[in-house]
Order: structure tokens, then C-alpha cells, then sequence
């Protein structure tokens, strides 16, 4: 594993503390795949959308702790660049190649920071006509409140700004498999 709390300047920039260990996360994961297995049912026709690209790896573990029939889509939505801070400006540069029409739909965030993201995304993709639309969070910080509240959330995060398991700052330190606070 990476251990850059130790060598500590990977793209310029110090990790101060692990907040939550590659162990944490796995365990919690497999608890919101029960928790996601038991709402559906087979025939709910199930697509995980996920919000690239900081969702990738929370999408590969959780669709794996899924016990149901299911489809895997992605979408991008870009809003931070190389600033730490959202710009509020959610832009769409992939869109999913699956019909979201009649289908049990999940949006896969990997964190809710302004929730502008998702304040944008959700009437977007609820205007496709899912027979429904959830969303799981791994990380929520609750500084707002959302339009659309996510279903499943992972952890409610502290409001540091957090690197790793797909999470970047400036593209750098997604490969970690922790997250920590820079
Ligand atoms: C980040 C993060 C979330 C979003 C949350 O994505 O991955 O998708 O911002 O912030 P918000 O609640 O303030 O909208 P980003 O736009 O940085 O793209 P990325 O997933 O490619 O890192």
C-alpha cells in the first residue's frame, strides 16, 4: 500500500491523518451492499450510475457487495479543476450510454461537498424516466441540505478536505487506498 502519511509530498502537498483506513471502508461497503441487495428485487432492473471520477473505485467495490442482478453505467461531471474549492459550475462531459427509462436507478457520488452536484444531476436524470432514483453517497459532509437527500450514505465526513480512494486534489492521490485529509 502507498504509505504517503510517511513519505508525504506526493503533488506538493502533506496528508495530515488517515480518517478512514482501506479496512473501514471495505467493511462498510459490504454493509451498504446488504442494504442495497434488500431494497431492490431482481426485477427492478437495477443500473449504478456512477459519477466519475472520483466515484470509480467506490463503484467497483460496491456493485461486487451487490447480491442482485444489475448494470454498471458512469457519467462525469467536473466542477473543481485544480482548485480546492467547487465552482458551482457542474459541467456534463460523458453522459451514460444506458436508458435510464423504467429502470431502478442509483447515482454512486462519492462525496457530497456544496451538493451542487448533485442539485444539478438528479432533476437531469430524473427527466429520463426512471421507475426510480436514489442516491448512495460513500462520504457526506452535511453542510447543506440537498434538494434530494442521498438514500445510502457511507460516512458523514469531517470538513477537511479529503484525498484518496478516488478522490484527488489536482488529480493526485486517487490511488490511495485510505482516504485521508490534506
Ligand atoms: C468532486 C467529487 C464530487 C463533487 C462533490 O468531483 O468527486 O463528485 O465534487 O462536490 P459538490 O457536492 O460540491 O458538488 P469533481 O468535480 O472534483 O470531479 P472528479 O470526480 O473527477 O474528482
Amino acid at each position: 500500500m502507498p504509505n504517503l502519511l510517511e513519505s508525504n509530498q506526493l503533488g506538493g502537498r502533506k496528508l495530515q491523518r488517515v480518517v478512514y483506513t482501506e479496512e473501514v471502508i471495505h467493511n462498510r461497503i459490504q454493509e451498504m451492499g446488504v442494504e442495497i441487495s434488500a431494497a431492490y428485487g431482481p426485477d427492478d432492473r437495477l443500473l449504478l450510475v456512477g459519477l466519475l471520477k472520483g466515484s470509480f473505485l467506490f463503484v467497483a467495490d460496491l456493485v461486487r457487495a451487490i447480491d442482485l442482478p444489475l448494470q454498471v453505467d458512469f457519467l462525469v461531471a467536473a466542477s473543481y479543476g485544480a482548485r480546492k474549492k467547487s465552482s458551482g459550475d457542474v459541467r456534463l462531459l460523458y453522459d451514460p450510454e444506458a436508458s435510464l427509462k423504467d429502470r431502478a436507478v442509483i447515482l454512486v457520488e462519492d462525496i457530497v461537498d456544496s451538493g451542487a452536484t448533485l442539485n444539478r444531476l438528479v432533476p437531469l436524470l430524473e427527466a429520463r424516466g426512471p421507475s426510480s432514483l436514489e442516491v448512495c453517497a460513500l462520504l457526506h459532509k452535511r453542510l447543506v441540505t440537498l434538494d434530494r437527500e442521498p438514500r445510502w450514505v457511507g460516512f458523514d465526513a469531517p470538513k477537511d478536505f479529503l484525498v484518496g480512494y478516488g478522490l484527488d486534489y489536482a488529480e493526485n492521490f486517487r490511488h490511495l487506498p485510505y482516504i485521508a485529509s490534506l
